[in-house]
């Protein structure tokens, strides 16, 4: 299935890459990455993806390449493997390039190694129906901004929500409740939803920003300001968002029902509006 990728200036068999031990991307996670939805064969927000590429590929310092340029690969690829009206993630990522392993930049003339790929869209039913979730500490770096292919501290901690038996792990720096393990989080209090404004300490999800403009427009109450762990006791409803998972309710936090235990009016809203611009942006001749 979607056998064929983007590798280095080529689309091949996934099976016939080979990459070098060399590559900063396997010595150090020297790289960035990012996930694009594509629904009935058309990309959903591929823009902010791809500058938001940009912008990691600016906090590494990885020079020489245009994150934009990059957008005929995915289209390429979806041609390439046969997509057609299909849903699809496509993932992107690209590496400081393979150089003899020493911690300081390579020479000015390694180039960067990308690397592009088609995944099945993985829908858990519980993104519908709720999910459970734990808090754990951020152990993460503070340059949380960037999407670095280096996601131990991620992995470690959604390791340990799937042994809680949960779905997602979000992350507290000094009490403050920031995101998930690869979702951002949204608490309503008083009918306002509220997420971590946008810093160091967060991905700027692209989702994230979707729901915002929702809210914007559909003059849905919403503040972009810490949240705090001791305040969470008062949310009436949770939910995480993100490219595969778009606007999933939280049911159960730390073993804790949230509200009454089921989806809320809110977030069942807010999904439907999700997905209502998701289908209209995708059923537009437009892809960008
Ligand atoms: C740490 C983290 N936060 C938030 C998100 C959600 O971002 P987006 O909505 O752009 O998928 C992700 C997605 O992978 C993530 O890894």
């Amino acid at each position: 299935m979607f056998d064929t990728v983007y590798f280095d200036g080529i689309y091949k068999r996934k099976a016939d890459v080979s990459i070098s031990p060399d590559d900063r991307g396997f010595l150090f996670g020297d790289g960035a990455y990012e996930v694009v939805v594509a629904y009935r064969g058309r990309y959903f927000r591929k823009r902010e993806h791809l500058e938001r590429l940009n912008h990691s590929l600016r906090g590494l310092r990885i020079g020489g390449l245009d994150a934009l340029s990059l957008d005929p690969i995915l289209d390429d690829l979806m041609r390439k493997n046969d997509v057609g009206s299909g849903d699809v993630t496509a993932y992107i990522q690209v590496t400081r390039g393979s150089a003899v392993r020493k911690h300081a930049f390579p020479p000015a003339d390694v180039r960067p190694t990308v690397f592009a790929q088609l995944m099945p869209v993985v829908r858990d039913p519980s993104f519908k129906t709720g999910v459970s979730v734990i808090t754990v500490p951020d152990t993460r770096w503070s340059r949380c901004d960037i999407k670095s292919v280096n996601l131990l501290p991620n992995c470690l901690a959604n390791q340990l929500a799937q042994e809680a038996g949960c779905i997602e792990a979000i992350f507290v720096r000094d009490g403050v409740v920031l995101e998930g393990s690869l979702s951002s989080f949204f608490a309503v209090f008083d009918g306002v939803a509220r997420t971590a404004p946008k810093s160091n300490y967060i991905l700027a999800g692209v989702t994230r920003q979707a729901v915002l403009d929702i809210c914007e427009r559909e003059g849905i109450s919403f503040s972009e300001e810490p949240i705090y762990l001791t305040e969470l006791q008062d949310a009436e409803e949770m939910f995480i968002t993100g490219t595969t998972r778009e606007v999933a309710p939280i049911i159960r936090l730390d073993g804790q029902p949230v509200g009454n235990g089921q989806p809320g009016p809110f977030v069942r809203r807010l999904a439907e509006l999700y997905r209502a611009e998701a289908e209209a942006a995708t059923a537009d001749a437009k892809t960008a």
